[in-house]
């Protein structure tokens, strides 16, 4: 039986990760899952919101699922999931959006893969008060986790038979630091001929996203403008609710949704399982669990397509209703 690391967040996380568990379960693969958890509720206890533990238990494991967890805002501990991609040097967020079946949007046929810089940028979260007036945050970009995060996009765009990568950058204005991830993309794409290349500002990439998405395929993204870009794209798909990600490291890989935990609607029996379902369906794949990805994805779009949802998406089920329905349909 195959051990995965499982965090199960706080605020909205157990509620979704019970959901998760239940319905991989009720499609018949067994998993023994190494719980683990992380965030404000352990501090009291450890001293620390990532415990060496949940490290140890992911470098082992190599696999992990990863429900939410609350960062402070403007104050307070360092982000745990922050941490935790730079710790395990998970250098790719793997986020595709797709439309999903009877779930009205905007658009039909979007289909956008955004792969977003894991481990620099401003996220980094490299900071002064530089006096009382004045605070300074550092943007750090290199040319080793560029072109790693281009290369980790190309190749990616080759198995799945994408057409096109487009790098995203503000490289008009912040021409050294963003100047030199786009040099990285243009390097890098001298080995990816069959794959056409485009680049884009980041402000005109949002613009046309809101008006044609259609146009666009693989993105490749510093990680500030990829975490931004993510959410938009979250929501050309439906919302945070359905969005799924992934961390992708050499070693190890965590795949986490998109959204936060959601503290509005914590302990409701109201938040939508399926942005972390969706992300645990690419983990099978990922494991070669692949018969069973296509079951519960199956049982999900059923499930959909039968016109049961959550309130996010205008239905009326709770959590625990939605899965025991998509848990009907495996
Ligand atoms: P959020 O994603 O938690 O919530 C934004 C809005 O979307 C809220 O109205 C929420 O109710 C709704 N929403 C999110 N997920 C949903 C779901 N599954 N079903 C139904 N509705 C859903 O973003 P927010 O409020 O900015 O962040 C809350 C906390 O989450 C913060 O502490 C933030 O740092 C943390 N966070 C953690 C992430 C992670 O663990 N990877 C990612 C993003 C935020």
């Amino acid at each position: 039986m195959r051990t995965i690391t499982l965090i199960n967040g706080d605020g909205i996380g157990p509620e979704i990760s019970d959901a998760v568990v239940k319905i991989i379960e009720a499609a018949g693969l067994k998993i023994d899952w190494d719980l683990q958890t992380a965030g404000a509720d352990v501090i009291e206890a450890e001293g620390v919101p990532l415990p060496e533990r949940v490290l140890n238990s992911i470098k082992k494991n190599k696999i992990a699922l990863k429900a939410p967890v609350t960062t402070p805002i403007g104050k307070g501990f360092r982000s745990v999931n922050v941490q935790l991609r730079k710790d395990l040097d998970l250098y790719a967020n793997l986020r595709p959006c797709k439309n999903l079946p009877n779930i009205k949007t905007k658009f039909d046929n979007v289909d956008i893969v955004v792969v977003r810089e894991n481990t620099e940028d401003l996220y980094a979260g490299i900071e002064r008060q530089v006096d009382e007036n004045t605070a300074e945050s550092i943007k750090i970009i290199t040319r080793n986790a560029s072109e790693r995060i281009a290369q980790f996009a190309f190749e990616y765009a080759l198995k799945n038979n994408r057409k096109e990568v487009c790098c995203v950058t503000k490289a008009n204005i912040m021409k050294l630091s963003d100047g030199l991830f786009l040099e990285c993309f243009r390097k890098v794409a001298q080995n990816y001929t069959q794959i056409n290349t485009r680049e884009i500002l980041v402000d005109n990439l949002c613009m046309q996203l809101v008006q044609n998405p259609r146009q666009f395929d693989v993105l490749v993204l510093p990680n500030l403008y990829g975490d931004i870009v993510s959410d938009l794209c979250a929501g050309l798909i439906g919302g945070l609710g359905v969005a799924q990600g992934a961390n992708i490291g050499l070693d190890c890989a965590v795949f986490e949704p998109v959204h936060g935990s959601a503290p509005d609607i914590k302990g409701q029996n109201k938040a939508n399982p399926t942005a972390l379902l969706l992300s645990a369906i690419e983990m099978l794949r990922y494991i070669g669990e692949n018969i069973y990805a296509e079951r519960i994805e199956a049982a999900l779009f059923k499930t959909l397509k039968s016109g049961i949802c959550t309130c996010d998406l205008g239905g009326m089920a709770s959590t625990t209703q939605f899965a025991d329905a998509i848990i009907k349909n495996l």
